[in-house]
């Protein structure tokens, strides 16, 4: 699963001196995977379960490969009209399958950080337009303040996208949150047409999602900007008995939805939708002498970088290759595996820490030293891979089934693993 220490250190043959010289590409190709093969983390299979990675799709990852070969660039339709095509078609699909309004805009990114900072980039926008400040033109110097509301557990890459939007890391409130992580509404300060509100659709740790009826509704009233962090919990919105989790979601003004976790395309790609397009085309879109001026959506007025790869190529044929269909049985299998992982831990008497609402388990083994020691013993073995966290102060080992390649035989392999490994001290 993890690469061992030996295959770790031998990583400096690909460094040494600058090459002076030009090599065979077939040359330089051996090289690179005689030495960085092994030193890769086993992500790919079945049995990998740390933070919330999937896997990757057989016909994303060729689609990646003749992406790579067409060598596109997606920033304009005129550089690549296969990219901006399949991007507005992939943009249709996701809005569909996500239960979202057709109508909406979206720029795609490398993953739910720069999503988060796209949507609030527009959010910031909108939210200023409002109050008559033209944050583009001015910047934040003199700016009419708004505020920013946040939950207790919101995860850090929103926290880091608000710091980089000039918006404050510490300047935000904080709403508390209960037990599983999610934003307490009845906890939430009154709201107004100056406020932007982040919520979440899917705990990093817990898998919860935030009450969004009821803030939605509330900030609807308000006229406040409800943002979502939908990264992989969204993706439940595919499958008619985890989709209740989404209730009230799709009120809001902005969401941010991860592909390269539970649509298991290849790394890096995120998309980042927004309900009225204007907003994010105006925080994003650029223009110049030598840029041609078009009718038809050009996919880097919708994203904070101008040249990059194409990322519609490989979600049109992971979305193609599954159809809703086979995407709400990856969900639901993922879900049912998670449950299986809770049932037979707790059968065994270790504790879940969360309730398995998707696809996360929380598990202790008793005392804090104990559980790091598991999870640690666990990911030496090689048979899966899980990773550690703290949950309301209490170490856990933390599961995460996201990858479509995850069968019940992996689990039941990665449990016999686990459970030899916890009752190893056991007297
Ligand atoms: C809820 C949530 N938001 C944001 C992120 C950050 O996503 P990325 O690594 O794609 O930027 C994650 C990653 O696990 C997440 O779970």
């Amino acid at each position: 699963m993890a690469p061992a220490p030996q295959d770790i250190a031998r990583l400096e043959k690909l460094g040494g001196p600058l090459p002076q010289y030009p090599s065979e590409p077939k040359d330089v190709l051996a090289l690179l995977d005689d030495i960085g093969s092994p030193a890769t983390v086993a992500t790919t299979g079945g049995r990998y379960f740390g933070f919330v990675t999937g896997g990757a799709l057989p016909a994303a990852v060729a689609a990646n490969w003749l992406a790579a070969v067409w060598d596109q660039n997606a920033a304009f339709s005129v550089m690549s009209p296969v990219a901006a095509t399949l991007e507005e078609i992939v943009l249709a699909w996701t809005l569909e399958l996500l239960g979202l309004p057709p109508s909406c805009g979206a720029g795609f990114v490398t993953g739910t950080t720069m999503a988060n900072f796209s949507a609030l980039a527009a959010a910031r926008t909108a939210l200023l337009k409002h109050c008559g400040w033209d944050v583009e033109e001015n910047g934040l110097f003199g700016a009419p303040p708004f505020r920013v509301i946040v939950g207790e557990e919101t995860h850090v890459s929103l926290l880091k996208a608000l710091a980089m939007l000039g918006l404050g890391r510490s300047r935000v409130i904080r709403v508390p949150a209960d037990s599983q992580g999610r934003m307490r509404a009845d906890a939430l300060p009154e709201l107004d047409d100056r406020t932007l509100i982040c919520i979440q659709a899917g705990n990093v740790n817990s898998g919860a999602f935030d009450p969004a009826t009821e803030i939605c509704s509330r900030a609807r009233e308000a006229g406040a900007w409800v943002h979502v962090d939908g990264a992989f919990g969204y993706w439940a919105a595919v499958s008619p008995r985890y989709a209740p989790l989404l209730d009230g979601f799709s009120r809001a003004d902005s969401w941010a939805i991860d592909c390269h976790k539970w649509l298991n395309v290849p790394y890096d790609s995120g998309i980042a939708v927004v309900r009225s397009p204007e907003n994010l085309h105006r925080a994003l879109a650029l223009s110049a002498a030598y840029l041609q001026t078009s009718e038809v959506r050009e996919p880097s007025h919708y994203t904070p970088e101008s040249s990059r790869r194409a990322r519609g190529i490989e979600l049109w044929a992971a979305i193609r290759s599954l159809g809703r269909q086979g995407l709400q049985d990856l969900v639901e299998r993922n879900c049912r595996l998670a449950r299986l992982f809770a049932d037979r831990l707790q059968h065994a008497g270790f504790e879940i820490l969360n309730e398995v609402v998707l696809n996360q388990v929380l598990v202790s083994f008793g005392s804090a030293a104990e559980t790091r020691r598991i999870v640690a013993e666990a990911q030496n073995d090689g048979t899966c891979w899980c990773g550690g966290t703290q949950w309301h102060g209490r170490a856990a080992m933390r599961i995460s089934v996201s990858s479509w390649a995850t069968t019940d035989e992996d689990v039941e392999r990665s449990l016999a693993a686990i459970l030899r490994i916890a009752r190893s001290h056991q007297s």
